[in-house]
């Protein structure tokens, strides 16, 4: 355990939670989410000589994915989505114009992520839920060993991700946390996409947006 790090920090342009995850034995690494502040995050990475193994996306919101064109150029490490929110990668321009955000073009993502699949951090691994509803293809990671739950934009400290957006749906979104997050270990850790960080049996107990 002593060689596993995590660094979670925000990111412009809308403060999307960041993070690294890395195991500092074998120095492989992979980058949540790097919505923006390319430079960074690379600085990070760079600091701890750390090699990007894969940079992963809990879902294709444009402050969740807006640096990720440059951290693959820098690192060479492969884009991973979930295919459900394919079509949100798509419209990536017409994101950032809803939200008065200048346009960055990213490539196309290289692999699928979908439920059950294992990440692997070095001698760390995490498991992928897919848990729609903030968008079809929301997934979050699951790092059983390390007690850490990244939930994207799924579930915050004392609240759930917005459905008005593209592909939204309030009913699944209640159905992923109940079913898939609310029925992990209570200690552990949430990091969301935004925010502060929680706990699953605090959300449990205090979520008032959605009940246990
Ligand atoms: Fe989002």
């Amino acid at each position: 355990m002593s060689h596993w790090f995590r660094k979670t920090f925000p990111v412009p342009p809308l403060s999307c939670n960041c993070s690294i995850l890395a195991d500092l034995h074998t120095k492989e690494a992979i980058v949540v989410d790097p919505g923006g502040n390319s430079e960074k995050i690379l600085y990070e990475l760079q600091s701890l000589n750390l090699r990007v193994l894969a940079i992963v996306h809990t879902h294709a919101h444009l402050d969740h994915f807006l640096a990720s064109g440059k951290i693959k150029e820098a690192t060479g490490a492969p884009l991973c989505l979930h295919k459900k929110d394919q079509d949100l990668w798509n419209i990536l321009e017409i994101q950032c114009r809803m939200f008065g955000v200048p346009y960055i073009p990213v490539p196309p993502p290289d692999l699928e992520i979908q439920e059950g699949e294992t990440i692997t951090v070095g001698q760390f691994s995490g498991l992928v839920l897919h848990t729609p509803g903030h968008t079809p293809g929301s997934v979050c990671f699951y790092f059983d060993e390390t007690g850490i739950l990244l939930t994207g934009d799924t579930l915050f400290r004392g609240g759930i991700g917005r459905t008005d957006l593209w592909g939204g749906d309030s009913q699944a979104i209640e159905h992923s946390i109940r079913e898939k997050l609310y029925t992990l270990q209570e200690k552990t850790i949430v990091v969301p996409g935004h925010g502060p960080e929680s706990s699953v049996g605090w959300e449990r107990e205090y979520n008032m947006f959605v009940t246990a």
